[in-house]
């Protein structure tokens, strides 16, 4: 397997290509493509170039350039794709939705098109999108893999767009298509403009905690990494042709998630005497069209597929808080910046 990783450098996909390489029934070769935007770190991958240095390459590319793309399509011999580059931030979408349009609309109908044209050399495409294309649910229900799409933000309207062009080269062109669409992720490598790792990185600092509107919106979370084996589960086992969702079972109101941040840094007691990271809460005001409630019923994955979330938000918190905190390094060179300097010496 030649697989193409678009999107490598962010935080799922980092967290993919980890989950890949430390498979050790994997055997294939990760081509890694990344532009390399605000959002793409590819310090997060160093050790991965000098640990599986055969089995893994990247290349800083642009999805939306053709060329390019198609030419890498050729040199590596790309026979499986998992498309993950996106713009992904919504409160980035409302205040500048252009970059949006290009990469998850125009990238993707790039990258579909090129594989059109090498069809036969293709045993999968597999897009990866959101929940956020159902809408917005009241206080019951679920989302399913039919539910009917009503995008509310740029971010969800373009991934939506995406996710139609996908299906459409299925059903027009017969191309090896399957996407997932899955609810919020959290987990190490996360940049902190999401909610998790802002919340944690504020807390450590003593940095007030902006919680938009009432905090009673609520999300459904999934440990990154149960994600990542959804989604290597669907690429080898999926149904050509299917829509699956991924969630995790675990729904919080915002504010509620929060205060359990508070309560797991107040523990580790890194703002001894200074009482509790809850004093620093504040209610801020709304985010325009602010999705109220997202619920993911993951049940066809479950039963198609046998796959199922391992990890209880309890854990999963922990284990990122503890994440956040043991990686200063990671931490304060993607605050300031600075792994932006070591990209242009690497890439340059
Ligand atoms: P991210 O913003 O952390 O990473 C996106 C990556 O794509 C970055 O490395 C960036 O450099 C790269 N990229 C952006 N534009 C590109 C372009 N034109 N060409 C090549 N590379 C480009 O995002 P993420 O949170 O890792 O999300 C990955 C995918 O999962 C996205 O498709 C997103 O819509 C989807 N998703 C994310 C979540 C979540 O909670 N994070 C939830 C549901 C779906
Ligand atoms: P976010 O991590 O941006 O993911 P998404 O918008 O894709 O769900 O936000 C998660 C939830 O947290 C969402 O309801 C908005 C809310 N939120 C805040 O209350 N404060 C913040 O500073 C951020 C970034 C998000």
């Amino acid at each position: 397997m030649n697989i193409l990783v678009t999107g490598g450098c962010g935080f799922i996909g980092t967290n993919f290509i980890r989950f890949l390489l430390n498979d050790k029934d994997f055997a294939g070769h990760i081509i890694n493509v990344d532009s390399l935007t605000y959002a793409g770190n590819p310090e997060n991958l160093v050790d991965i170039t000098d640990n599986f240095g055969e089995k893994y390459t990247f290349i800083q590319a642009d999805i939306c350039d053709q060329e390019h793309m198609a030419q890498i399509f050729d040199d590596h011999e790309i026979d499986t794709v998992c498309h993950f580059a996106a713009e992904s931030h919504v409160d980035r979408s409302i205040v500048a939705p252009d970059d949006f349009i290009q990469t998850n609309i125009v990238g993707t109908f790039n990258l579909l098109e090129i594989s059109r044209n090498r069809k036969n050399q293709l045993s999968r495409f597999h897009h990866i999108s959101t929940d956020e294309v159902y809408g917005s649910l009241g206080k019951d229900g679920f989302f399913y893999e039919n539910t009917p799409y009503q995008p509310s933000s740029p971010y969800s309207a373009s991934k939506a767009s995406s996710d139609h062009l996908v299906r459409a080269y299925h059903t027009t062109y017969n191309l090896p298509v399957t996407i997932s669409n899955c609810s919020n992720n959290y987990g190490p490598y996360q940049f902190p403009e999401k909610l998790i790792p802002l919340m944690i990185l504020n807390a450590i600092a003593g940095k007030s905690l902006p919680v938009y509107g009432d905090g009673k919106n609520i999300r459904d979370w999934l440990y990154v990494k149960d994600h990542c084996s959804a989604v290597w589960e669907i690429i080898q086992h999926g149904k050509e042709g299917e829509t699956y969702n991924i969630g995790g079972d675990c729904e919080l109101e915002n504010i509620r998630l929060v205060e359990m941040i508070c309560d797991i840094i107040d523990e580790t007691q890194v703002r001894r005497a200074t009482g509790s990271c809850k004093d620093l809460i504040t209610f801020v005001k709304d985010r325009p069209g602010h999705d109220r409630r997202y619920a993911i019923d993951a049940s066809k994955l479950k039963n198609e597929l046998g796959w199922s979330a391992k990890t209880t938000v309890e854990t999963g918190i922990q284990t990122t808080v503890r994440w956040y905190l043991e990686n200063k390094n990671w931490v304060n060179r993607v605050k300031s910046g600075a792994y932006r300097e070591w990209i242009k010496q690497q890439y340059k």
